[in-house]
């Protein structure tokens, strides 16, 4: 995924949440970022130093001065530092913090490496609410962003002091997303506007009852996610699941085929057309004809429920002027893979359409791996077992491609 590789610098300052930076050095660690985490002297009233260089596996720097283990004038191997991040993040950064990088102070190590940064800078804040909202920290807010500082979060909550408002950290899993957000905004899709569909559709019969399928959305999701990664502006249309939206995507919820394909056509057709489409939801090709407006009582013997067809959303998209540029399609078979996707290919005018086989029990639903080929006009590839994150960014980076060359 993005981040791996990346040179991450985090920056923890005094705030009770700070003991939440360590699921962040962790998360972005396993994932596969250089991380330099640079510590405050508040900070480490809440947490050591030690339990960061456990998480990241490196040194973590506490002072200009010296500290775990390094010697004088370091910083100057700190203004280095921060000129070969690709991103210092600070969370969580707190109102003293953040008055003095807006204020352009370099009297402790973070605020000289915020100085001398080249990389983009994100801060998550955290603070109780009359900190948060107090002028003196709004405008210190403004002078940042100006500059180009990003912010992910505060959020409305529950504080350490018992009060509730805005001024709370947000969970460290949106500061991940944040950071990859960031980190990928020059990816190969920027500019590029990718529209994923993702998840099932569900068809009512009476107010309580629906029909559905088994489609969990993780690969649409996933799909959005790598889109991000890639720089693009995403937009997920999606039915119903339970899923926390990728940061840096516009979510539009969908219940019905009917409802997806209106979504589909006012994002990917028309106002300002896609440049791709993706989609890998799985639409319901009936629903029955005629929903009760009641809730559908029992009595003796058999129910039955006439189906009507749905529209085809991809063959929608196809006899329309403004069609995006790339469109894939997804192809779930229990039998004939290769022939039946090329089918759909050629039926639906599709650039690619990743098939899999529904019936191997580590890909497909309910798992997290998928087992895809990648059928084109020309050529018919197989991927090995994989996640569906890297299916999800194997499917971005050919589109990537196809787009560059279009
Ligand atoms: N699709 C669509 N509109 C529908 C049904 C499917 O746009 N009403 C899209 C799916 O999102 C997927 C592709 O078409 O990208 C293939 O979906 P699939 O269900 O495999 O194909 P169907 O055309 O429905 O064929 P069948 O169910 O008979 O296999």
């Amino acid at each position: 995924m993005i981040v791996e590789g990346k040179r991450i610098i985090l920056g923890v300052t005094g705030s009770i949440a700070a003991y939440k930076a360590a699921a962040i050095a962790s998360h972005l660690t396993q994932s596969g970022a250089l991380v330099d985490v640079i510590m405050t002297d508040a900070a480490q009233r809440f947490v050591t130093p030690l339990t960061f260089q456990s998480l990241t596996g490196r040194p973590v720097y506490t002072s200009m001065w010296g500290g775990s283990g390094e010697g004088l004038g370091s910083h100057i191997a700190h203004v280095a530092l921060g000129h070969e991040a690709d991103l210092l993040l600070i969370a969580p950064a707190t109102a003293n913090t953040m008055a003095r990088i807006a204020n352009g102070l370099a009297d402790d190590l973070l605020s000289v490496t915020a100085l001398a940064a080249r990389c983009p800078i994100l801060i998550a804040p955290a603070m109780d609410v009359g900190m948060y909202g107090a002028p003196a920290t709004q405008a210190n807010i403004e002078i940042l962003k100006t500059r180009g500082v990003r912010f992910a979060g505060p959020t409305i909550g529950r504080m350490a002091s018992g009060l509730e408002g805005l001024g709370r950290f947000i969970d460290p899993e949106e500061i991940v997303g944040y950071a990859r957000w960031v980190l990928g905004e020059n990816g190969p899709l920027r500019g590029r506007k990718v529209v994923v569909t993702a998840g099932p559709t569900r068809e009512s019969l009476d107010p309580v009852r629906f029909l559905s399928n088994r489609s969990s959305g993780r690969q649409g999701f996933a799909l959005a996610q790598a889109a991000v990664d890639a720089g693009a502006e995403v937009v997920l249309i999606a039915g119903p699941v339970d899923l926390p939206t990728p940061v840096g995507v516009g979510r539009v919820k969908v219940e019905t085929a009917r409802e997806m394909e209106q979504a589909v056509l006012e994002h990917a057709v028309g106002g300002r057309p896609a440049d791709a489409l993706i989609m890998s939801a799985a639409v319901a090709d009936y629903r029955p004809g005629e929903a009760s407006g009641q809730k559908i009582k029992k009595s003796t013997g058999t129910l039955s429920a006439e189906l009507v067809a749905n529209p085809d959303i991809l063959m929608s998209v196809a006899s329309q002027k403004n069609r995006p540029a790339v469109v894939v399609g997804f192809a779930a078979e229990s039998q004939e893979l290769i022939a039946n996707a090329q089918d759909k290919l050629d039926r639906k005018k599709l650039d690619l359409i990743v098939a899999n086989d529904i019936t191997a029990t580590d890909a497909g639903f309910a798992v997290d791996t998928n087992r895809v080929h990648f059928v084109t006009g020309e050529s018919v590839e197989e991927l090995p077992l994989m996640s569906k994150e890297a299916v999800a960014a194997r499917v971005i980076d050919w589109v990537s491609e196809r787009l560059a060359a279009s």
